[in-house]
């Protein structure tokens, strides 16, 4: 099975994390085919809306980080997390995504660009980017402020204290929980409800409603060459290194 699968229900796009066994961290290849399938979408005018959805358990546990320990190397990063970065940013339709237990890393910060989030009862929601030596990804330092205000963006984004689906809820960043099981058929009705709006004027409000691309690009790119730097210091080999290494 290929760790993305990309399955068109009617006017819904369903871009399926896969890779169960590693808690859907995100390889370089997975990036790549979620950007294809979200670039894709934009000029298929049947359809009306975009799922992301992982694993029971197990939306997305972040970067692969045996691909950031070879990444401390060249102090680069991969270019196929830019271009998902790139797409999710200048993605048009409406956007919905189903979360089931951990989202750490890249799996919360591309919830920031997600119109409407369902999560399991389970879900919970962290971004370790400061105690890995990194800093905040995806235009999260722009986006996470704006959504929740400075002091719990601060908790979430800088001191990486976790949250449960409750406070995601409270926080802005989830529109509705429901119990793990009937996640997927949650998910996919709002997704429905969304498809069956006029898309031109569902595509028009949300374009309003996100302000400039050229704004969210420009602070992905700034994270970008921090992040870059970040990643060549002892403080991120030493948490790569002691994930990688950890005995259990
Ligand atoms: N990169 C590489 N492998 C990862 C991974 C990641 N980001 N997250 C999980 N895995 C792997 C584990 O190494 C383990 O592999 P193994 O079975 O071959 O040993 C497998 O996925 C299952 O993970 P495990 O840690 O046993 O599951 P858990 O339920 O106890 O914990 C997490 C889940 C997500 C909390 C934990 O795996 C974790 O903290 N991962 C790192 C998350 C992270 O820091 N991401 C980067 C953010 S910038």
């Amino acid at each position: 099975m290929p760790p993305i699968l990309v399955t068109d229900d009617g006017p819904i796009r369903i871009i399926r994390m896969n890779r169960p066994e590693k808690k859907n961290a995100l390889t370089l290849a997975m990036y790549d085919a979620m950007a294809q399938a979200i670039e894709d979408a934009q000029a298929n005018e049947a359809l009306r809306c975009l799922l992301i959805a992982g694993a029971p358990g197990a939306f997305c546990a972040g970067n692969d980080l045996n691909d950031f320990m070879a990444m401390t190397q060249e102090g680069e990063l991969g270019a196929p997390i830019l271009r998902f970065l790139y797409a999710l940013a200048r993605n048009e339709k409406p956007l919905v995504a189903a979360v089931s237990g951990v989202a750490v890393g890249v799996g919360t910060t591309m919830l920031l660009h997600c119109d409407y989030v369902v999560a399991g009862d389970d879900a919970r929601l962290s971004t370790p980017f400061v105690p890995l030596g990194l800093v905040p990804e995806a235009a999260s330092s722009l986006i996470a402020p704006r959504l929740m205000g400075h002091a719990r963006a601060f908790q979430l984004l800088v001191m990486g204290k976790p949250l449960g689906a409750a406070t995601a809820k409270e926080s802005g960043i989830v529109n509705t929980i429901v119990p793990p099981a009937g996640l997927d058929d949650a998910a996919l009705a709002a997704a429905r409800e969304i498809a069956a709006l006029p898309p031109h004027a569902a595509a028009a409000s949300r374009r309003l409603m996100r302000g400039p691309v050229e704004g969210i690009i420009a602070r992905i790119d700034e994270e970008a060459a921090a992040f870059k730097d970040r990643l060549k210091s002892p403080d991120a080999k030493a948490a790569f290194a002691a994930f990688l290494g950890r005995k259990r």
